[in-house]
């Protein structure tokens, strides 16, 4: 059999992901910066950087969907004799001797060989710093003197992400730049109501520079051979309008054996409104000497970048697991961690299949992450609950995006996806129960952004609850809205008009029929979890007047669940699994009297996370049918069988073709859910052999050719069984799969559930687990977990806590170090 290309595999010692060939099968990106300042770059060093908001600061540019791929980014041209070439071999291409791309936790190292020249360049963001470190480190292998002339090159974006690719009679007439010594200034705006600007500088002195494109480049050029490049000979050019880049020229001479370091620091800086310029039309640039002078040195940046790996280190030293399973052991202690961290801070914002205009902090998707990430930094997590929080309306309903600069509602899409209010219990309580701060639940949360609407997150989340309560249908069942989780069912859209987005049009919705049983589902989950948090606020008020007011909201709402219960018992069940939905006219959707589309995943996977109708053996029929019906070889599928057609009555969904997508794809987000209802279920082994199809390094190989994208790293959609080529992967690294995977695995598989009071153990193993041990940081705690499950797949017998057998299966939280023994 001929042997499988490999474009890379695992370093699980430097937690790196190393490539050794640059044309992968799609770009591999990795993320840089934790907070404010972020990079994408990928394995070609290609990709862009902004400030907070990749549509409004947006600081480099970069073409999406390029030909060829992935081309612009930050670049050094390396000019040795006539050859050229970069170190991460693009956009040159000129054949390397070695090439080797190393992504880590939020850094990459990139290096490449060429004829006795190594260049090696290690991108980062410093912990706290508004920058992207590039240190190139250039070594003559060879046993000659070496003559090199070495070219930077960035290009500016005009800011607005948006408005740089269209706005171009502006745009061409308003490009500003200063250059002083070895630093690049870009400021465009900055003459008028924009108070930031950016630089790009290097820590020694120049021999010439580019600020102007077409100069650099040439206008009929590519990036591959630029004119000041091929002839070795800088313009010195200053641009004024048109393309301002950022190129900088150094010779260097390097003895047989020697190595030279040169820092460049791509930074970007705001101003006090006072404070903007240091003259007329000068820009003020005392922060970033500032700035630069805190990483001019090779040992500064070296300093920055332990820091940046120790921070790594304290982040995932909270959950750390030791199966023996490395492919187990490097997802849930390493890449799965790191994707949910990513998805916090990017939501669906910037990818390389989001573009970062698009789209902002999505309100079910950021509550969603939240539970990947909130054990790793606590208080940025409480910060963006009530960010989230903040953009709520005052019946419950929520706008569905937000802009992270901003922090407002996008009106551009506006609200009304009626699953949205529920997420806000579901992080909230994952936070609570990690932190046990119950302060959140008094912290004054305005409605719409609009000051003078507090009222306490509390109050948000009784709201949030009472939204689902207030919109039900003719089975008593929640009324969609423009969406349920699957954006796609758009259940009161009816559009014939391609120029209509089928997300924001409802052309009909008053006197609609159309039910969710996703959101009948989550409402349970949801509810429930919000009939314990009342309970539990009534025991820490106890004697107080409040404890009777939190007592008869659990007991409300727990009505209000228990006839959600017997609404989808009468209503929500087809017989073998649960319906999906009833369209506007109150017709099934997801049934076996459909012609298409007959069983989706959604309600399998919350009606068992509910267990609604476990007694009557509902959730076991359901979850068989999964595996009937929607498993295939590369996962669970949404759909079964796909739409052929599309149905004007349902919206989006059928609009896509057969297997891709919410058309039948395996949309990786929502087997977890399916996953879990197996663990609540007990059923260790269907549960993990539904995980093991989806977990990155369990199918490796896999992403190698088939899958395509990242192979350390969840992608949102694998293509389905109905597909024109299953197996397929797209839109990776920005999905809700990161924190269901976590929270599956985490909480569900290996069991360490973080609850009000403590610890609670509870794992659902494959029969064929062996012994494994869980050390969990936990509040002021530490605790050292062993679990022995002897085969059994579910049910813990006995935990012994330094020492002594405890009552029941939490283990009760005090500081300080502890050892857990689990039988099982
Ligand atoms: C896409 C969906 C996607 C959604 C995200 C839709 O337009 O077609 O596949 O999940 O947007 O909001
Ligand atoms: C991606 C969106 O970000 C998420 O909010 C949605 O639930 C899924 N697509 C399914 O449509």
């Amino acid at each position: 059999m001929e042997q499988q290309k490999r474009y890379g595999h695992f370093d699980d010692q430097h937690r790196e992901y190393v490539i050794t060939d640059p044309q992968t099968p799609w770009p591999w990106i990795n993320y840089l910066g934790n907070e404010d300042f972020f990079s994408l770059i990928s394995n070609t060093a290609g990709g862009y950087s902004f400030y907070k908001d990749a549509k409004f600061r947006r600081i480099t540019r970069y073409r999406y969907n390029n030909v060829p791929m992935d081309n612009g980014g930050r670049y050094f041209y390396i000019k040795d004799g006539d050859t050229v070439w970069n170190p991460g071999w693009k956009p040159c291409k000129t054949p390397l001797d070695f090439y080797e791309c190393r992504h880590g936790m939020s850094y990459t190292r990139i290096t490449g060989r060429k004829s006795g020249v190594e260049a090696s360049v290690l991108f980062f963001v410093p912990l706290k710093k508004w920058c992207e470190v590039q240190k190139l480190t250039l070594t003559n292998q060879s046993q000659e003197v070496k003559s090199l002339k070495l070219f930077s090159f960035e290009e500016w974006c005009l800011w607005n992400a948006a408005t740089d690719m269209e706005n171009f009679q502006r745009n061409f007439s308003t490009g500003e730049v200063e250059i002083e010594d070895s630093t690049i200034y870009h400021k465009t705006e900055y003459r008028e109501r924009r108070n930031h600007y950016a630089f790009y500088h290097v820590n020694t002195e120049i021999q010439g520079f580019d600020t102007d494109r077409e100069t650099f480049v040439g206008l009929y050029n590519e990036f591959s051979n630029p004119d000041a490049v091929v002839e070795g000979r800088p313009r010195n050019s200053h641009a004024h309008g048109w393309s301002p880049i950022a190129s900088h020229y150094i010779e260097v001479t390097l003895q047989p054996g020697e190595s030279k370091d040169f820092v460049f620091l791509l930074g970007y800086i705001e101003n006090e409104q006072d404070k903007k310029f240091s003259a007329p039309q000068v820009i003020n640039k005392d922060k970033a000497h500032a700035l630069i002078a805190e990483l001019d040195t090779t040992a500064k940046v070296d300093k920055a970048f332990a820091e940046l790996c120790e921070y790594w280190d304290s982040l995932l030293n909270i959950y750390k697991v030791r199966t023996g399973n490395d492919k187990l052991d490097r997802m849930v202690n390493i890449w799965n961690q790191y994707q949910c961290m990513v998805t916090f801070n990017f939501s669906r914002s910037a990818s390389f299949f989001e573009s970062g205009v698009g789209r902002g902090m999505g309100f079910r998707d950021s509550n969603q992450d939240l539970v990947g990430f909130v054990h790793q930094i606590p208080p940025r997590a409480r910060q963006r609950i009530i960010d989230i929080a903040s953009t709520q309306f005052p019946d419950g309903g929520c706008y569905h995006q937000y802009q992270p600069l901003t922090k407002r509602g996008n009106n551009d899409i506006g609200g009304g996806f009626n699953d949205d209010p529920c997420w806000l219990i579901f992080g909230t309580v994952a936070y609570i129960k990690e932190t046990g701060d119950f302060s959140i639940l008094d912290e004054q949360v305005p409605f719409d952004n609009q000051p003078g609407t507090e009222v306490t997150l509390f109050e948000h989340l009784k709201i949030s609850m009472n939204h689902v309560i207030n919109n039900l249908g003719p089975h008593l069942l929640p009324l969609i809205g423009r969406a349920d989780w699957n954006d796609c069912l758009n259940l009161n859209c009816f559009s014939w008009d391609p120029n209509e987005s089928f997300q924001t049009t409802e052309n009909v919705s008053e006197g609609t029929k159309a039910e969710s049983l996703m959101i009948a589902g989550l409402f349970v989950v949801t509810g429930k979890d919000y009939v314990a948090l009342c309970r539990k606020l009534a025991e820490l008020s106890a004697g107080q007047g409040s404890a009777l007011a939190y007592g008869e909201e659990a007991d409300r709402m727990q009505q209000a669940v228990d006839a959600m219960i017997d609404a989808v018992k009468k209503h929500g069940w087809d017989g073998e699994w649960y319906l999906r939905a009833y369209d506007f006219y109150g017709r099934k959707i997801g049934s076996n009297e459909c012609d298409e589309g007959k069983i989706f995943i959604e309600s399998q996977g919350w009606c068992t996370m509910a267990e609604i109708g476990a007694e009557d053996g509902m959730v076991a029929k359901s979850l068989d049918s999964c595996k009937k019906y929607l498993e295939c070889e590369h996962g669970m599928v949404l759909n079964s069988p796909a739409f052929t057609k599309y149905i004007y009555e349902y919206g989006e969904i059928s609009s896509y073709p057969e297997g891709y997508k919410e058309n039948a794809g395996i949309f990786c987000h929502n087997n977890p859910w399916v996953i879990i209802g197996e663990c609540i279920a007990g059923r260790g082994n269907d549960a993990w052999s539904h995980y093991a199809k989806i977990l990155p390094s369990y199918v490796e190989e896999k992403y190698q050719t088939l899958h395509k994208v990242e192979p350390y790293v969840n992608c949102q959609m694998v293509a389905g069984k109905d597909a024109f080529r299953p197996g397929e992967g797209k839109n990776s690294w920005l999905t809700g799969t990161a924190a269901w995977m976590w929270y599956t695995v985490s909480e569900f598989i290996l069991g360490i559930k973080p609850d009000y009071d403590g610890i609670r153990i509870d794992p659902c193993l494959p029969e064929t687990a062996g012994d494994y041990t869980v050390q969990r940081k936990f509040r002021d705690a530490e605790y050292d977990i062993t679990i022995r499950p002897n085969g059994s797949q579910k049910g813990v017998k006995r935990v012994v806590l330094d020492g002594s057998a405890i009552e029941g299966t939490v283990i009760p939280y005090t500081p300080g170090k502890h050892t857990v023994e689990v039988e099982m």
